[in-house]
């Protein structure tokens, strides 16, 4: 929790409640410090918050990538928040969907087109400007997700590790301008809260925009060692690979690395 032990009454010069009922949220909690957003809005979850509710932080101390990775951010650099879905069944369509959301809000404000990488990366350029994790459980009155979502927003090249200096970007250092995080805030909740059907398969405008943003379509990769041709997004959230010896394999998990030269082993 938040060293205070509390949420914090105002954020960005306005009260957190102004806030909340500027983005039309059932519940917003915002805090200057917690271990992770994730684990926030999951013991909210576990607690009955609505479908929809919010929890935004300045900074993480424990902030978690995908397979255990950590997830850093500078305080008040970033914007790092989750969402609360309340659903039937958790689904594997929610990270692309969700990336889908943070790509359309970053493309406002740099001036070119985001792209999503399978499973849950969103790129400007060649770079990773945010990352998604959903977290979930089932039960048999419901369950729920939790979409994370780290974004950089106000980092220059020099704010990051030097080990993610060359693969990891802003939306500041994409556009060349100071940004207004509270204002992409504002976008990215919007987008994030009004997803029709969060954990339904993908629908097939959602994989359209996803074939114009997809990062790996029809490039060399080996996911975990297994190599072959990225052939798309399939509406369960699954990565369609064509292997080698012509097999198309879907694929639930995994990390991806590009192969530059069709020799090139895993
Ligand atoms: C990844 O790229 O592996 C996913 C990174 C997700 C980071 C966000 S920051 C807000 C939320 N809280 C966390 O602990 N993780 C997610």
């Amino acid at each position: 929790m938040d060293v205070n032990g509390a949420g914090l009454d105002t954020w960005e010069g306005c009260s957190v409640e102004r806030w909340r009922t500027r983005w039309g949220v059932p519940e917003l909690h915002v805090f200057r410090q917690v271990a992770s957003t994730n684990d926030v809005a999951r013991r909210r979850a576990e607690a009955g918050a609505p479908d929809g509710a919010v929890v935004l932080a300045d900074e993480q101390t424990a902030g978690r990538g995908r397979r255990g990775r950590v997830w850093v951010a500078d305080p008040r650099q970033a914007l790092l928040l989750s969402v609360l879905y309340r659903v039937q069944e958790p689904s594997g369509a929610l990270p692309l969907r969700v990336g889908l959301a943070v790509a359309d809000t970053v493309d406002g404000a740099i001036p070119f087109v985001c792209q999503v990488k399978w499973p849950n990366d969103i790129l400007a350029g060649s770079r990773k400007i945010a990352g998604v994790l959903c977290e979930s459980a089932s039960a048999s009155d419901g369950g729920w997700m939790v979409a994370g979502v780290g974004l950089n927003v106000l980092q220059t090249r020099s704010d990051f590790p030097p080990e993610l200096r060359d693969t990891a970007t802003s939306i500041a250092a994409e556009a060349g301008r100071p940004v207004d995080r509270a204002d992409i805030a504002g976008r990215l909740v919007a987008a994030l809260t009004t997803l029709t059907d969060p954990a339904g398969p993908l629908s097939p405008g959602e994989l359209d925009r996803l074939r114009r943003r997809d990062a790996l379509c029809g490039r060399r990769i080996a996911v975990d060692g297994t190599v072959g041709r990225a052939e798309g997004l399939a509406p369960d959230g699954a990565l369609r690979l064509r292997l080698d010896d012509g097999r198309l394999r879907h694929l639930y998990a995994g990390t991806v690395r590009l192969l530059h030269q069709t020799s090139e082993q895993p």
